[in-house]
């Protein structure tokens, strides 16, 4: 191709130089329009096609590049490149998001908040895509879909639905856990920079002698924690839908540029089948006290994309993108979003998304997938479009092969029917939390969030759904069940009649 010539004057999207920007091509000067006025119909047609399918979960975010710098050697659990020296640098891609609002939606919401991080490492781009929580209210992908229904839109009344919200989790008792954090403050942060991220997920990492670990990421915001009570945030809500947008874009803009600190706990393969949780379970945590957490690094954002849509709308964050020295676990949740995300984003951007310039590796590409719409990239140019061939140099390298590992179990639809014991205890640590972490405030500020939540459960089945919850809320917590149970103005003798009924 030509050497692109530059000039300033106006043109169509085809390069051709025109002059009349805001008048249509009319019979006289009343009209009517002409069909050749081909500038309008370009003009009218790009329009109608500015907007793309909007996440169907975290559709409203704000992002910004920065750097991860190494402080600590953790070679003796991984070889990944990312880790290999004290003082390394990789640029990063962050997107920050609110979970169930549309993209028009309240920054301020209730609401866990994404913290999914691209690190576009040399042997290719690293997406940990995962909230500011540690743990999540399911713990099997199969229940995804109906547990986002309820975050959504009633089908009839087109509105939120709280019935429908505390309907599904107090069906779902594993939710619990994820449910209190939520009900916390912390369920309302103060924008992006005053939160913590985790991976979540259990994953692992491999190292030089292919020996592997499982693996928990932390990044502990340095900025210090800081939420909004629940009337804080109704007010921000009402003055600014965009704040934590506005606030995380003006603190990088003034310089002050967001850090937090990247910590990983580590469990051996061998403590793994020995612990008496399951430590692939995405509704638990692994004790700090058994499982220390060890420093690794610091990620700071330092740079706002001069175009929204183009990074931060376009950006595709998938958990299967890992990198040499990485690697999944059995976590059920995990091994559904494998699949899930790099399907969301054939649907959302095209199935030649992993070409647009966020999502691109700035490292080689190599491999055999060729046209579709949307190649941009060259399309591997007059280079063979099959493998194994006998013309180019592209090839396989062994170095990178991962440890091989036996599976030996029984195949069933395991949780319900053959879970061990351990696994559906959905009470201990949340009630960990509001005993022995949460300040006399924290759980006053839960307590009151919880209440105020639960009063919008409406209809015939209100009272069904109340006692339900409360059943495991007193579970957890007597005193915090007794005090929902004020707050929401519960006769308690007829729960604790329900309760013994149920499981
Ligand atoms: P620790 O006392 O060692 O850790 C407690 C953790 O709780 C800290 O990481 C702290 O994070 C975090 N925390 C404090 N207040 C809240 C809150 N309102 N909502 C959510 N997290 C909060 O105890 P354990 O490791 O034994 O865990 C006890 C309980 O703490 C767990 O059952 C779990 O509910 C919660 N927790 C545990 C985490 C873990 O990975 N072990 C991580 C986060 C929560 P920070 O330093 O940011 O204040
Ligand atoms: C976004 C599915 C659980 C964090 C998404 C998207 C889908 C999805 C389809 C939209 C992707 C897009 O269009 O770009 C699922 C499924 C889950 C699950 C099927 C469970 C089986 C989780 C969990 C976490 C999480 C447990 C965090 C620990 C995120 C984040 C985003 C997201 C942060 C937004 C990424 C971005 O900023 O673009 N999820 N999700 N999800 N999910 Fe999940």
């Amino acid at each position: 191709m030509s050497e692109e010539k530059k000039h300033n004057k106006l043109t169509t999207a085809s390069g051709r130089i025109y002059v009349e920007n805001e008048n249509s091509k009319t019979v006289g000067p009343r009209g009517p329009i002409l069909l050749e006025d081909y500038i309008l119909h370009e003009k009218m047609a790009h329009f109608n096609r500015e907007r793309i399918p909007e996440r169907i979960v975290h559709a409203k975010g704000s992002g910004a590049f920065g750097t991860f710098t190494v402080t600590e050697d953790i070679s003796q659990y991984t070889r990944a490149k990312v880790f290999n020296k004290i003082g390394k640098k990789t640029k990063v891609f962050l997107r920050f998001s609110t979970v169930g609002g549309e993209k028009g939606s309240a920054d301020t919401e209730r609401d866990p908040r994404g913290f999914a991080i691209k690190f576009y490492t040399e042997d290719g781009n690293w997406d940990l895509v995962g909230n500011n929580t540690p743990v999540f209210f399911i713990k099997d992908p199969k229940k995804f879909s109906d547990f986002i229904h309820t975050q959504k839109r009633d089908p009839y009344t087109n509105c939120k639905s709280p019935t429908m919200v505390w309907d599904y989790w107090s069906l779902t008792p594993e939710s619990l856990h994820q449910v209190l954090i939520l009900m916390s403050d912390r369920g309302t942060p103060v924008g992006f920079r005053h939160m913590n991220g985790y991976g979540s997920h259990t994953f692992s990492m491999i190292n030089a002698k292919n020996e592997k670990v499982f693996v928990k990421y932390h990044f502990k915001t340095a900025q210090g924690i800081k939420n909004f009570t629940d009337e804080e945030a109704a007010q921000m809500k009402s003055k600014d839908l965009d704040f934590a947008q506005r606030d995380l874009l003006e603190a990088i803009d003034n310089g002050d540029f967001p850090k937090w600190n990247m910590k990983i706990q580590v469990m051996t393969t061998d403590q793994a089948k020995k612990v008496d949780f399951n430590p692939f379970d995405l509704t638990k945590v692994w004790p700090h006290s058994e499982f220390p957490l060890v420093d690794v690094g610091v990620l700071e954002l330092n740079k706002n994309p001069d175009n929204y849509f183009q990074d931060v709308e376009q950006s595709a964050f998938a958990p299967a993108h890992l990198v040499d020295g990485l690697g999944y676990s059995p976590d059920k949740m995990l091994q559904g979003r494998l699949l899930s995300y790099p399907d969301a984003h054939r649907y959302r951007l095209g199935g030649n998304y992993e070409q647009i310039p966020v999502n691109r590796c700035p490292y080689a590409v190599n491999n055999y997938e060729r046209d579709g719409m949307m190649r941009v990239d060259g399309n591997g140019g007059k280079k063979p479009n099959y493998w194994p061939n006998s013309f180019d140099d592209i090839v396989v390298d062994k170095q990178y092969e991962e440890p091989s590992e036996q599976l030996e179990d029984t195949i069933a639809d395991w949780y319900d029917r053959n879970s061990k014991v351990g696994d559906n205890d959905h009470y201990s640590q949340p009630r960990a939390l509001f005993r022995d972490v949460m300040s006399k405030e924290e759980q006053d500020n839960t307590i009151n969030n919880t209440i105020g939540a639960m009063s919008g459960i409406s209809g015939p089945k209100r009272e069904v759904i109340i006692n339900r919850q409360l059943c495991h809320w007193f579970r957890m917590d007597e005193e915090f069940g007794m005090r929902i149970a004020k707050g929401l103005g519960v006769d308690i003798n007829a729960v604790m009649a329900s309760s013994a009924g149920s499981h």
